[in-house]
């Protein structure tokens, strides 16, 4: 199949593609997503083929006005509606029992839903032109979710009816997933909206574990998209816990590979391998926002290895390590003086 390069003022013709049955990645402000009608269990499998996405994965529906959560989930607790006014629209997934309106296909056999209602104005427009949206992030299944058109491209030339354009992500990790379907609201993966955020706004909140730790052998993952190998470039990435010197002392010792080092501002002119820039040091906004060009650029240098910092475990630090530990395959080279604080 041809892939359309549509371009942002086409939303309609993207819009009108949808309702025909189609698959249109869409640009939001996390990651571009392969957007789909969230209610035909057929549009949804052809979704999970083009991904190449195990079946039992299950995906967010995208809306585009809080009223239509309403058809979608069987509760909407206090809780629940406090989130939605204060976050809403942007990078926040909230979990609730799922209505009977949901197909199997997207909820993977599970009870609940998973609902979003993204602030990018496309993304915004393509759903109220069309009807909520199934939208995982429109990579292949395991590789960097797409931050760019030329990423998507990249991974779905071919595989899908065409791409919408909306320039760069500006969050660039995929939203804050919580889930409000148990007694206590869980975080099961962090991103723009930070746990301290949620915290702040509605008490209690646990993280999953597997949010920082690898699952354990035989452990059913709360969020079934935690078990499996995620955002890796073909390249190895090691992340490289210590201090400034000792990253700088330790990136420079290593030879014989083809390497590449994801690094701060500040280390540029001290390290002497390929340096990959993802910001100012403690600018995790700005870690999350490079974090996916980051990995594929490994890839398009044709490295072997990419040793990486370590970010902070808090605030968007959280959002950043989830994603790139298991890039790393949880895989930490641990110097003296780790930098890293622990999660509470
Ligand atoms: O920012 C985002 O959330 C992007 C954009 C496109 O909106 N979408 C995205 O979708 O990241 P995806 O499919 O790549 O990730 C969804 C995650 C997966 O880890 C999945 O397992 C989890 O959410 N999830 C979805 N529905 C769930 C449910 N009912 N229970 C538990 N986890 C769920
Ligand atoms: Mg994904």
């Amino acid at each position: 199949m041809e892939t359309l390069l549509l371009a942002p003022e086409e939303v309609g013709r993207a819009a009108e593609i949808i309702r025909r049955g189609g698959i249109v990645a869409m640009p939001t402000e996390t990651v571009y997503g392969l957007a789909g009608n969230a209610l035909d269990g057929g549009t949804v499998k052809k979704i999970f083929e083009a991904k190449g996405r195990p079946a039992d994965n299950p995906l967010i529906v995208h809306i585009s006005d809080i009223s239509q959560i309403y058809g979608l989930v069987r509760v909407f607790p206090e809780k629940a509606k406090i989130l939605a006014e204060k976050f809403w629209p942007g990078p926040l997934t909230i979990i609730l029992p799922k209505s009977d309106k949901i197909p199997d296909e997207v909820s993977a056999g599970l009870d609940t839903v998973a609902i979003r209602y993204p602030s990018h104005p496309l993304a915004q427009k393509l759903i109220s032109l069309s009807m909520p949206l199934a939208a995982p992030s429109a990579n292949l299944s395991g590789s960097p979710s797409p931050t760019t058109m030329r990423h998507v491209m990249d991974d779905m030339n071919g595989r899908i009816d065409a791409v919408l354009d909306g320039g760069e992500c500006e969050v660039g990790v995929e939203s804050t997933v919580i889930s409000l379907a148990g007694d206590v609201p869980v975080v099961l993966r962090p991103g723009g909206i930070t746990v301290e955020m949620l915290r702040n706004t509605i008490g209690e909140v646990e993280i999953a574990s597997a949010v920082i730790n690898p699952l354990a052998e035989g452990e059913k993952a709360e969020s079934p998209g935690m078990k499996y190998k995620h955002y890796s470039p073909k390249a190895d990435v090691v992340l490289v816990d210590g201090n400034d010197e000792e990253f700088i002392s330790f990136v420079n010792s290593q030879m014989g590979q083809k390497l590449a080092v994801i690094c701060y501002e500040e280390d540029k002119d001290l390290i002497t391998a390929e340096r990959i820039v993802v910001g100012k040091k403690g600018d995790y906004s700005a870690f999350a926002h490079n974090l996916f060009s980051a990995l594929r650029r490994a890839d398009e240098l044709g490295c072997n290895i990419v040793y990486s910092r370590c970010p902070e475990t808090a605030g968007m630090g959280l959002a950043v390590y989830n994603r790139i530990v298991r890039a790393a395959g949880f895989d930490i080279h641990l110097l003296v003086n780790s930098g890293k604080e622990g999660v509470q």
